[in-house]
């Protein structure tokens, strides 16, 4: 029976864990999977998690029992107003259900299979920018989906092409489903500006496209979370029906704790008990009930008016030190002569720079140098430090020379 499985392929980007960690050169520096560090390259607990784990310790009502179906609705709440804002008229008029989720990824796969078995027309296509965060067309595929590609980065200038982003949603068929990064593009750190996100409606409305926002890094991009989420607001306010991953991974640091939601904007209330029924449904076929301890975290930390202050000055923190990091290895390419333009890193935003490194040049960091990244030349920027930045920016400037 087993036998005629074949072997799947390796995930690009977990690959690296496995790989970096059999690796016991002092010089390795691991650049590959999006998770915050710090200035000596270890995991960050945020201190308002601290906190909000301390809380719940004390509590005598604290247990693990199970959540409802629909995950922990102070968190559930909370998260609507972090992504829609707290003047949302959507959540005002009661047309936004949102449902917890195993983090961005299960958010992501929820709404895939809700998707693949409710689109209209029934032959749309997952449309994923090129490139896009490997795990997507594995997802949307997963469920069922046709996926293609719509044009994103421009290659030569590691810049957006807007306009062939542009003209490909123009020329799909009618009403496709169109995956967005809300901000923080994964991999390229490359967003368009808040006039092309308003071309980008303008399309999307004349097509009748129906957009799929995944928000895995809201707070990283400008290190304001409403700032990021300027484009999931601007469709909401243009009337689109839509639906919302967001996690609480990255901009939090509960990684491994799988907290996230998936929120569907309707156009009416009326419609809001079916879409949620179903997606409970799903969600109950799947995971059950979501998992709790980093929903009642996150729900404590953006529940309370001083620990969610505290929260956005540790976000804030994390997105400039990303930033200084982003600086420091242009400044140091530029000053090591290396060959090409390197303004891109500092002009990229969020945790990824999209360096235009070669797989050729990738594989030589990767064996000669114990540098990891992914394939496509991507590196994780948080995972550069003040102690092995001068040895990333050599190891580069010797790849990029021969
Ligand atoms: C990444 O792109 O590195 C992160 O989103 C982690 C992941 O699950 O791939």
């Amino acid at each position: 029976y087993f036998s005629d499985v074949p072997q799947a392929p390796p995930d690009g980007i977990l690959k690296l864990s496995v790989l970096s960690r059999a690796d016991s050169d002092p010089a390795k520096v691991d650049l590959g999977v999006g998770a915050y560090r710090d200035d000596h390259g270890k995991p960050w607990v945020l201190p308002v998690v601290r906190e909000a784990e301390a809380r719940l310790a004390a509590d005598p009502a604290f247990n693990h029992e199970y959540l409802g179906v629909g995950g922990l609705p102070a968190l559930t709440d909370a998260a609507q107003l972090l992504i829609l804002g707290s003047d949302s008229p959507a959540i005002a008029q009661r047309r936004v259900y949102t449902i917890q989720t195993i983090s961005g990824t299960g958010a992501n796969m929820v709404a895939a299979v809700f998707l693949n078995q409710f689109k209209r027309p029934a032959d749309a296509a997952v449309y994923i920018s090129k490139p896009t965060w490997g795990n997507h067309r594995s997802i949307f595929e997963t469920a069922g989906h046709v996926v293609r590609e719509y044009r994103y980065c421009n290659y030569d200038t590691l810049g957006l092409d807007i306009e062939g982003m542009l003209a490909d949603l123009r020329n799909a068929p009618n009403g496709q489903i169109v995956v967005l990064h809300a901000c923080a593009h994964n991999p390229t750190g490359i967003d368009p500006t808040e006039s092309q996100w308003q071309q980008i409606a303008d399309v999307m409305a004349e097509r009748g496209h129906f957009p799929f926002f995944d928000c895995a890094y809201q707070g990283f991009a400008t290190g304001d979370v409403d700032r990021d989420a300027y484009a999931i607001r601007l469709f909401v306010e243009r009337g689109f029906e839509l639906l919302v991953a967001e996690s609480f991974a990255k901009n939090m640091g509960l990684y491994g704790e799988r907290t996230g939601c998936l929120h569907a904007v309707c156009k009416s209330a009326d419609v809001v008990p079916q879409v949620s029924s179903q997606l409970n449904r799903l969600s109950r076929a799947t995971i059950s009930t979501a998992s709790a301890y980093g929903a009642k975290i996150a729900a404590t930390v953006l529940q309370d008016p001083a620990l969610y202050q505290q929260w956005l000055v540790s976000m804030l923190e994390m997105s400039r030190r990303i930033k200084t990091m982003r600086d420091a290895l242009r400044d140091r390419l530029v000053a090591l002569g290396t060959p090409g333009s390197w303004d891109h890193v500092s002009n990229q935003i969020g945790m990824f720079s999209f360096t235009g490194l070669s797989r050729t040049q990738v594989a030589a960091l990767r064996d000669q140098y114990h540098l990891y990244m992914t394939d496509d030349g991507r590196i994780s920027v948080a995972g550069l430090n003040s102690h092995n930045i001068d040895y990333v920016a050599k190891s580069i400037d010797d790849v990029v020379r021969n």
